[in-house]
C-alpha cells in the first residue's frame, strides 16, 4: 500500500518522523508498506522546516507544495490545488498530523478525491473557535476514517461527536516518541556560552499565537510583565516569524532578555529541559515540559491538551499578563506541582499506528 504522508508546519515535523522510521522497519520486514512524503511548504524559512530534516533524520520528501505565506485562505487554497494536483498519482491513504492548515486542506482534497484519511492527534478540543487551529481540527475530524488519539480525553470528544468507536485508536502521542528518541541527543545552543546560561537560571519563553502577539499593546505587557516577574533570572525569546513583526516595532531591550532566533528541535528542547520554568502559548510545549518535568505556564484561555494540566506540570493561566507573577511566586516557594507522565506517551505510539494500519489494510 501507499500512504501519503503530510507535514507543512514546524510542529508537524516532529510528528511525522517516528512515522516515516516505523514504516521504513515493517517494510523492511516483508509488509508491502510504502509512503510518499509531501511537504506543503506552509512552513518555509530554514530553521522553521530544514533544520528539523537534518536533526530528525527526516528524508527529503518526495514533493514540496510550496505553498506558504499569505492568509489562512490564500495558504489554504494553494495547498490544496497543490495536493489535488499530487493526487494524479493516488495512494490508498492520506495521513495528516496535528491541526495545522495543512492538515485540513489536506484531508479536505484526500475525501474529495475518494482517498481515506487517517488523522494522528485526531479528537483534541480547546473549545475555542477565535483558534484557526480548533477549525482545522473539527473539519479534519469531520472527514476523518481512522482516528488515532493521545488522550482518553480526545476518545471522548469524538465519541461525544458521533463517531463510530471501532475507527478511534488510542495510541498514545508521536510527538513524545521523537522527544525520549531524540533527549540523549539534545544540545545547548551558541547563546548558552555566549549568554553563560547556566541550568535552572533562566525562563524559556514562546509566543506566536494571534491571540497575543497580533496586537503589540498585549505583546508588550506580557513581556513587561514577565522581566518584572523574574528577579534574576534570564529570559530566553526564540522568536516565531509571526512575532518578529511586531517585536521590531517595540523595540523592548533588558539586560536579562535574550532574543534568539527560532532554535532548531535539539538545541530549543535542551534548553526547556535545563530551563527553571517555561512561558508559553504553544500546546505542543506543554506535553515536552510534562514529560521533562519542568513546569510550564501557558497564556491562553483555553488548551486541547488538558492532560498536561490534570496530569502533568502545565498551568493554564489565561491571556492577562497580571496573572503572571502570582504564579512565578508559586514555584518560587516551591509550590508547583509535580506532575506525571499521561498513559502511553511511551516512545511507542507510531509502532502502534502503523500496525493498526497493517491490520486494517489486511497487509500481513
Ligand atoms: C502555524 C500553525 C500553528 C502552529 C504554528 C507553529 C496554523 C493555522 N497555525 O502558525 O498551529 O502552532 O504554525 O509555528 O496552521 N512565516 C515565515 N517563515 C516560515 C513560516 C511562517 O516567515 O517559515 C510567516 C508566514 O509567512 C506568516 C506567519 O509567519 O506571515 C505565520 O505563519 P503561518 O504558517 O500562517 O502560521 P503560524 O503562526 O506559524
Amino acid at each position: 500500500m501507499l500512504i501519503d504522508l503530510i507535514a507543512g508546519a514546524r510542529p508537524n515535523f516532529m510528528k511525522i518522523a517516528p512515522i516515516i522510521e516505523s514504516i521504513k522497519k515493517f517494510k523492511k520486514s516483508g509488509i508491502d508498506i510504502n509512503y510518499r512524503l509531501v511537504h506543503t511548504g506552509q512552513h518555509y524559512d530554514k530553521n522553521m522546516s530544514e533544520s528539523f530534516f537534518k536533526e530528525l533524520n527526516i528524508p527529503d520528501p518526495d514533493l514540496n507544495l510550496n505553498a506558504g505565506g499569505g492568509t489562512q485562505s490564500e495558504q489554504t487554497a494553494a495547498i490544496m490545488i497543490g495536493y489535488e494536483k499530487a493526487l494524479a498519482n493516488k495512494p490508498d491513504l492520506c495521513l495528516v498530523v496535528g491541526d495545522v492548515n495543512s492538515t485540513m486542506a489536506c484531508s479536505i482534497v484526500a475525501r474529495k478525491n475518494g482517498v481515506k484519511v487517517a488523522h494522528v492527534e485526531g479528537g483534541i478540543r480547546s473549545g475555542d473557535m477565535n483558534m484557526p487551529e480548533e477549525v482545522n481540527r473539527i473539519v479534519t475530524d469531520s472527514i476523518t476514517n481512522y482516528f488515532f488519539t493521545t488522550s482518553e480525553i480526545a476518545n471522548n470528544n469524538l465519541l461525544k461527536s458521533g463517531i463510530d468507536k471501532k475507527n478511534i485508536f488510542f495510541v498514545g502521542n508521536t510527538m513524545i516518541d521523537t522527544l525520549l528518541k531524540n533527549r540523549h541527543r539534545f544540545k545547548a545552543p551558541l547563546i548558552w556560552y555566549l549568554d553563560k546560561l547556566q541550568k535552572r537560571e533562566y525562563i524559556v519563553m514562546t509566543l506566536h499565537r494571534p491571540s497575543n502577539v497580533d496586537q503589540e499593546i498585549q505583546l508588550k505587557r506580557i513581556i513587561f510583565e514577565i522581566i518584572n516577574s523574574t528577579d534574576n533570572l534570564k529570559i530566553v525569546f526564540p522568536v516565531h516569524p509571526r512575532t518578529k513583526k511586531n517585536l521590531i516595532d517595540l523595540n523592548i531591550v533588558d539586560d536579562r532578555l535574550i532574543y534568539t532566533d527560532p532554535l532548531s528541535y535539539l538545541e530549543f528542547n535542551y534548553l526547556v529541559e535545563n530551563s527553571y520554568l517555561v512561558i508559553t502559548d504553544s500546546g505542543g510545549i506543554t506535553e515536552e515540559t510534562t514529560v521533562m518535568g519542568v513546569p510550564c505556564i501557558t497564556l491562553r484561555d483555553s488548551t486541547e491538551r488538558p492532560e498536561t494540566v490534570t496530569i502533568g506540570t502545565n498551568e493554564l493561566l489565561g491571556t492577562d499578563p497580571k496573572r503572571i507573577k502570582p504564579a512565578i511566586e508559586k514555584l518560587k516557594k516551591g509550590e508547583w506541582k509535580e506532575g506525571r507522565i499521561p498513559h502511553l506517551w511511551d516512545g511507542q505510539a507510531a509502532k502502534r499506528i502503523i500496525e493498526i494500519i497493517i491490520s486494517e489494510y489486511n497487509l500481513n
